[in-house]
């Protein structure tokens, strides 16, 4: 089968044009992001968006009930179990316009290469973005694909709530998301995911393309620090409750943690939420809401460290005299790929002359909860800067997205013939 070539400027243009939606200008740096968190009025019109494209190019689309899109394009045996390919569109609130719609618009593209070429394979081909990957806003990542995969209950997905209190089933409603359909996906054939690398790995090392071999394990709390507020001029330091030395205790904590190499040398520890209430200049903080992230690809590690954490909110708690509660809001252990279809994707990527290597993902993906379901793996592309991500500074190259979307292509077709169920 010769290799086909997709159209870069059309998926680059496509890119451009989802990144319209929920656009803004970052008041310090002047630069155009985007904010697309999940479930919001902008995330909405992109959702519109994508499925007015997927319909534009004669799929049938189909919406569950957590607002997982899923668009199919029928194969010459048509019974047979298809091939995915998907990401997400939600962003967090400061992102660029690549992070997850590269891999649904070059999914996207991807089919309409086939429809050019008057190509069907033997296996249906879906295309389906996922319901808050970034869980950025209502706080667990991955859920659309975790309730698509049968790790969280559709009740209990929907029951979540944002910081404002609004909830994952009302606000799909607001946006008219809620589809129809059951979340529980039947076990496709296979599901290929591409994606920036978001990190600086493939860039530096001057590589154009990563073959994933999986994603690191995953452990979020949300806490709340509650302590006592005062005047700050005339309360003795001995008598204060300060939430807000509490939170930065514990933030030096998590660093602590990382640097005596007690859990191996792979831990990454971040609080990236610190908001003390009142959050004023002179008023000691009563409250606070803070979040703790780890992450490493060691589950042993990751298990201890959320254990020692956990005891540390404790000990603070006693000593800054302040009530400290958590709660994990998302764990998930090191998934591996599977092999066959990183090395479907690291003979592509050859016969391409791409240079390539092997990389785990620091990030999470949809693709971690559909490898419960079928064959997964991905592909990385690289980013300028460092591959800054989770920033209006993100950016892959016309040719970097290129190259990636056309080793799907490949690897696309490759599972797309497959004999069996
Ligand atoms: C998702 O982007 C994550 O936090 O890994
Ligand atoms: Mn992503
Ligand atoms: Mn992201």
């Amino acid at each position: 089968m010769s290799a086909r070539a997709i159209n870069g400027q059309r998926l680059y243009a496509a890119l451009a044009a989802l990144g319209e939606l929920g656009a803004y200008t970052d008041e310090r740096t002047g630069l155009v992001g985007v904010n697309r968190l999940a479930l919001t009025a902008a995330d909405g019109e992109g959702r519109r968006h994508v499925v007015a494209a997927m319909r534009a190019a004669g799929l049938t689309v189909t919406i569950d009930r957590i607002g997982n899109v899923y668009a199919r394009r029928p194969g010459r045996d048509d019974g047979a179990r298809p091939v995915m390919i998907g990401s997400h569109i939600d962003s967090v609130a400061t992102a660029g316009r690549f992070d997850g719609c590269l891999g649904v618009l070059g999914g996207l593209e991807v089919l309409r290469t086939l429809d050019e070429a008057g190509l069907t394979t033997r296996r249906p081909l879906v295309v389906g973005f996922f319901t808050e990957e970034e869980g950025a806003r209502f706080g667990t990542d991955m859920l659309g694909s975790a309730v698509a995969t049968g790790r969280i209950a559709l009740e209990d997905a929907w029951a979540i709530r944002d910081g404002a209190g609004l909830s994952v089933h009302d606000e799909l409603e607001r946006i008219g998301f809620i589809g129809d359909a059951d979340p529980v996906l039947p076990a496709p054939h296979a599901y290929v995911e591409c994606h920036i690398e978001q990190g600086p790995t493939l860039r530096a090392a001057g590589l154009e393309l990563g073959v994933v071999t999986g994603v690191q394990g995953i452990c979020w709390h949300a806490l709340e620090i509650l302590g006592k507020s005062a005047h700050a001029g005339t309360t003795p330091m001995a008598l204060r409750a300060d939430a807000g030395v509490a939170a930065a205790r514990i933030n030096v904590l998590l660093r602590d943690m990382v640097a005596s190499g007690s859990y191996g040398a792979d831990l990454r520890a971040t609080m990236g939420v610190i908001t003390p209430y009142p959050g004023l200049v002179n008023v000691v903080p009563g409250r606070a809401t803070v979040s703790v992230d780890l992450r490493t690809p060691d589950d042993a590690a990751l298990e201890r460290a959320e254990a020692d954490v956990v005891r540390a909110y404790a000990e603070i708690a006693a000593r800054e005299h302040v009530q400290i509660t958590h709660r994990r809001t998302a764990r998930t252990p090191y998934v591996p790929f599977d092999q066959q279809v990183q090395a479907l994707i690291a003979d592509a990527a050859s016969a391409r002359g791409l240079s390539h290597q092997r990389i785990i993902s620091g990030a999470g993906h949809d693709a971690q909860e559909l490898s419960r379901l079928c064959k997964t793996a991905m592909i990385f592309v690289p980013g300028e800067y460092d591959g800054i991500s989770h920033n209006p500074r993100e950016l892959s190259t016309l040719a970097q997205c290129e190259n990636g979307v056309n080793v799907l292509c490949d690897v696309v077709q490759a599972l797309a013939e497959e004999p069996g169920p």
